[in-house]
């Protein structure tokens, strides 16, 4: 049952497809307050959700804000990381709320006190939605209903994918691929970062190093290596650029409180951003990605759409004020504080931030109170754009702010991550609240991004992305090479690898499922054992679709891990090329070991674990000649979905349905 109150004039979103009338507010759990709600938590009930976020699976005991935020030094107590995704599930009381407004949010559950989930809103304009479910799944998936479909990318795009900041030329990314195919290491993407770039401007490529771009596609194509570009969200202040001049003239960049183009910095130095929120500048925008289309590039990744912003004119020149005004001055504490604070928060400053306007649905509106919306319409300006480009088909596409809402345009990557254990474990915690709010197309850098990656953290990180629909190797310029050929146990990485394109039917098939039937691909061992008073307490394990446990090693040294086994399973290895089905587990504690060059999962009794033979990249992939992997003595049969994995997705599941059974 949906239950939606209106309060105040809340600005429209577009999250919900299927709003259900208004009806007064009346709860028997959540308190009104002056600027939010009060939930009081029995000490049973744990607290799921919030999509992108840092901390536990259960999310009790901290305090998080909704407010797309450029964070790439984020840790344990940050409380806001790209995206914001206000939708959470109290699961004793199998009740779910989505608040749907772009206003910054407070989430605080059970930090300042135990017993209370207070929510603080910052402006009281927003509609709530209520769902009770007879289990948290069902709410999930009505509340998955109400927002619609999530995006469905290419299959190519679930194969693995390199990527850095800073390929700096063709024959560099050349020489990646070609690292792959010598060391026989399978590879489906190559990921291009801002240098493709002539001096970062968007739509333009630079012709010194990447001028035979469209000789280089199509070599990549004849490897089945899809080449996918970076797109920023400023543009480049310059005479002369087409870009710039075309949205300058039509008016289609944010202003400022005069009426003026706002001008900020990123990449490129001076920038504009386009106003993503005025449909008429968004359609122009997505239309430029054929500039890139046209020369055979079939994905793409949205970057630095919070917005991020390095400095405003007006905040950099308050900061050169500074620097002369304390110039040749004795700096004690105060002076020196001052001084470094200053630039250290020039950038997405919240006074930037309310500064600039949009033109939304004819209004002029402060950016400031539709923030959480920007990276979502980017994204979506694209994702239309490509309906009219590609109508035919699929084009991969992820970006890195989002809004519940966005999940039906496109997926998201999990933002600027470390090479840190920490970082690892999180990129696991993160999967199933990313799947409760409709993100199911995601996964982290693998690898970590900023900082230097080791190889053991490598291959446990690999060890865990052979499963996350998104499996991309990124990291930062000047940090560690991470490719995985960048390492002594060359080898190592690709027995790991490998299993990837084994798995890969499973993987599509329950993504496919998931995308189409409203469910979680991942999910907490809490939401299937609900009276099982451990499970529900297990932060480092998850369910992946109706088949199989994962247990990833997610520690420095380990050569093995406790699991918490919740029925009977089996353990299946991945072990130099072979798949091995070893010890049936009862339920209970088990201490299993794991080399870092193997994989491990667990099968659950009487379900089917189709897997293929492997392959060099997806497209050579066998996704119909499947051996299956399966015990127990009432062995379900297995729906398996498959399609061209090119052609857009329509409503006919049954078509692409298989039955597999032993
Ligand atoms: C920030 C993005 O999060 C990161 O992935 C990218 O490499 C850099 N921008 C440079 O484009």
């Amino acid at each position: 049952m949906i239950k939606r109150s209106r309060f105040g004039n809340p600005i429209e979103t577009e999250a919900i497809i299927n709003k259900p009338e208004a009806v007064e507010f009346s709860s028997k759990r959540l308190i009104r307050t002056d600027n939010g709600f009060i939930i009081n938590l029995s000490e049973k009930e744990m607290v799921f959700g919030l999509g992108e976020n840092v901390r536990g699976i259960n999310k009790r005991g901290h305090i998080y804000k909704s407010y797309c935020d450029d964070n790439p030094n984020h840790q344990e107590d940050t409380m806001t990381l790209y995206g914001a995704h206000n939708f959470f599930v109290l699961s004793d009381s199998k009740l779910g709320v989505f608040l749907d407004t772009p206003s910054e949010i407070t989430f605080d559950i059970g930090y300042t006190k135990a017993s209370e989930f207070r929510i603080e809103i910052n402006k009281q304009d927003f509609d709530l939605y209520i769902i009770e479910g007879e289990s948290i799944d069902k709410v999930v998936q009505e509340f998955r209903g109400l927002i619609g479909r999530s995006y469905i990318p290419p299959r190519w795009s679930f194969g693995y994918g390199q990527c850095r900041w800073s390929y700096m030329s063709s024959d560099e990314v050349r020489t990646v691929a070609e690292n792959y195919e010598k060391n026989n290491m399978p590879i489906d993407m190559i990921y291009l970062d801002i240098d493709y770039m002539e001096r970062y401007k968007d739509f333009t490529v630079n012709k010194d190093t990447f001028g035979d771009l469209d000789q280089l596609i199509s070599e990549m194509k004849a490897k089945n290596i899809h080449l996918v570009p970076i797109i920023d969200a400023g543009i480049k202040v310059e005479e002369g650029y087409d870009v710039y001049e075309e949205g300058r003239e039509k008016g289609y960049f944010c202003k400022d409180a005069d009426g003026e183009d706002f001008i900020v910095g990123v990449w490129p130095g001076r920038c504009c951003f386009p106003d993503m929120l005025n449909s008429e500048a968004r359609a122009w925008f997505g239309n430029k990605y054929k500039v890139l289309t046209d020369m055979g590039i079939d994905g793409f990744w949205n970057d630095m759409n919070e917005p991020a912003i390095f400095y405003s004119e007006k905040k950099l020149k308050e900061a050169f004020g500074k620097i002369k005004e304390f110039e040749g001055s004795n700096l004690g504490v105060d002076k020196f504080f001052e001084l470094r604070d200053i630039f250290n928060r020039l950038g997405n400053s919240r006074e930037d931030y309310a500064s600039f306007y949009h033109n939304y649905r004819g209004q002029k509106v402060c950016h400031n109170d539709v923030h959480n919306l920007f990276g979502y319409y980017m994204t979506r300006g694209a994702s239309e754009a490509f309906e009219r480009i590609s109508p035919d088909k699929r084009i991969l596409m992820f970006s890195r702010a989002s809004y519940v809402g966005m999940h039906r345009y496109g997926g998201i990557w999990q933002g600027d991550n470390k090479s840190w254990w920490s970082h690892l474990l999180m990129n696991l915690k993160m999967m199933p609240s990313l799947n409760m709010c409709g993100f199911l197309y995601t996964g982290a850098d693998v690898g970590g991004f900023g900082s230097n990656t080791t190889e053991d953290l490598m291959l446990r990180w690999l060890q865990l992305a052979v499963f996350t629909p998104l499996m991309r190797n990124h990291s930062a310029m000047g940090t560690r090479r991470q490719e995985l050929y960048a390492f002594e146990g060359t080898e190592r990485f690709k027995k790991v690898l490998d299993v990837r394109y084994k798995l890969l039917p499973y993987i599509y098939s329950e993504f496919m499922k998931s995308a189409l039937k409203n469910t979680m691909m991942f999910r907490p061992l809490a939401f299937e054992y609900t009276d099982d008073e451990i499970a529900c307490h297990v932060e480092d394990q998850l369910l992946l679709g109706e088949s199989i446990m994962i247990a990833p090693i997610v520690e420095q040294n380990a050569i093995g891990r406790t699991v918490y086994i919740p029925e009977r399973m089996q353990l299946v290895r991945f072990k130099d090329g072979e798949v091995i089905s070893e010890k049936i587990y009862e339920k209970g504690h088990a201490y299993v070991e794991a080399a870092l060059d193997e994989v491990i999962l667990f099968v659950r009794e009487n379900r089917i674990l189709p897997l293929s033979e492997g392959g060099k990249n997806v497209t050579e992939t066998n996704f119909n000649d499947l051996s299956l992997i399966a015990f127990g003595d009432e062995i379900k049969p297995y729906e398996y979905y498959n399609d061209d994995g090119e052609s857009p997705v329509k409503d006919d599941y049954d078509k692409y349905i298989s039955v597999l059974s032993k």
